[in-house]
């Protein structure tokens, strides 16, 4: 069984000919566990009978976005809901058109709107329309959305071109939907997640704090459940959902943050350090209101303890991973880094380029360990965490 096991694939099928395809499509994503239902377009029933794929998967097949009997059943928002993994194969130029433009104009591009589940797309066209600047423009808008793309292929096409735009075989879509899932790798390991901004309070109505938005801390937390980890974010104030099966224990200074860490150390065995922690605090928190008074006033603050620093010296000491924002010179500093706080493995990311990183929904990262590292390229946080997880599982989820 592949990491697909107990995933609930909605594959949408769209009109080309490829869509014959779809039907070995659904017998590949079964075959490693996963549970499918068909969503067919207009164009896809003149290519191949809804039957064929509703014997297939064992589930009715969904075509209509206006249809009442069907809503009543399994609509579209529960449709999208359901969704582990909403795969489209094969993808036409026309439904890429449409998703790149946001419609919502069938059932199929209305699930896609209606999500969270990450998307995956295996594009089949003529070669001609597949290299238009039209599609091109489509397929990276989609790409920076965060749709994972498999294939086409290139070779010889239905039409008689050569070229590509074939859709990728059966087995490997399958195989590439499998990829997306890293379920099972740190199953029974539990790992403890620090994410988000602290605050540091000023007086009873002000602190001191970070843009941080806990995006990747999230993300991370979100990777480690789904690889089958018990997973529980500390999280510094920020307004995300907690992820399905991660328990979040909600602190807001520093010294909170500390102190609930080392009371989850009996219970970790894998630590990892995403939360920008305030580097200072006020040394005194004031019991009232600061009066507005004179033009100046001057803080005093004081240094905060180093969360990771103080896990990774701890006697139950877990396998332990930290982050490293630079601007420059960032693989030596995240290195020196890592040796100072006496971490297993850390996570470089170049603060310099806006793009990616703090409060954005891209990362680029290097990932270091004591004898290897590995530059993860641009992806969305999802994809990163996913990745950062997979390593980690590698180097020391089998401690
Ligand atoms: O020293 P610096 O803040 O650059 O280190 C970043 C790493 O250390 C991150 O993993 C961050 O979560 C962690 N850290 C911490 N406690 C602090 C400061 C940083 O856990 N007080």
């Amino acid at each position: 069984m592949g990491h697909l096991f107990n995933r609930n694939v909605l594959l949408g099928v769209t009109g080309g000919i490829a869509a014959y395809k779809s039907a070995e499509l659904v017998r590949q994503l079964q075959e490693r566990g996963a549970t499918v239902r068909v969503i067919m377009t207009r164009g896809a029933m003149e290519f191949i009978t809804p039957l064929t794929l509703q014997a297939l998967s064992g589930n009715p097949v969904h075509t209509e976005l206006l249809d009442e009997e069907a809503e009543q059943g399994m609509g579209h928002i529960e449709l999208a809901r359901w969704a582990d993994l909403l795969l489209i194969a094969p993808a036409t130029a026309d439904l890429i058109a449409r998703l790149a433009a946001g419609r919502a104009d069938d059932l199929l591009t209305t699930a896609a709107l209606a999500t969270a589940a990450p998307l995956m797309l295996a594009p089949a066209m003529n070669q001609q329309m597949w290299r238009d600047p039209a599609t091109e423009a489509n397929i990276s808008t989609l790409a920076a959305r965060g749709y994972h793309l498999v294939g086409p292929a290139a070779g010889e096409q239905a039409c008689g071109d050569i070229g590509p735009g074939r859709m990728e075989q059966p087995v490997r879509i399958a195989e590439a939907a499998d990829q997306l899932f890293p379920s099972g790798l740190l199953t029974g390991k539990r790992v403890v997640i620090t994410a988000g901004p602290t605050r540091e309070a000023l007086d009873p109505v002000r602190y001191i704090s970070n843009h941080s938005s806990g995006k990747m801390g999230y993300a991370l937390a979100r990777a480690a459940a789904e690889a089958g980890a018990v997973t529980t974010l500390v999280s510094g104030p920020v307004s995300l959902p907690v992820p399905d099966r991660v328990r979040a224990l909600p602190v807001e200074s520093a010294t909170d943050m500390l102190q609930q860490c080392l009371d989850l150390l009996g219970d970790c065995d894998i630590f990892i350090a995403c939360a920008a922690v305030a580097d200072y605090r006020p040394s005194a928190m004031e019991q009232q209101k600061i009066k507005k008074g004179p033009e100046e006033i001057t803080l005093q603050l004081v240094r905060n303890p180093d969360i990771v620093a103080a896990v990774a010296s701890s006697e139950q000491r877990p396998f332990t991973v930290g982050f490293a924002a630079e601007t420059n010179d960032v693989l030596n500093y995240a290195r020196d880094k890592m040796q100072r706080k006496n971490l297993d493995m850390i996570v470089a990311n170049d603060v310099a380029d806006r793009s990616i990183g703090f409060n954005s929904d891209q990362n680029a990262v290097t990932v270091l360990w004591r004898n290897g590292e590995q530059a993860l390229p641009r992806a969305g946080k999802d994809s990163i965490a996913r990745q950062i997880i997979e390593l980690i599982a590698q180097l020391g989820g089998k401690r």
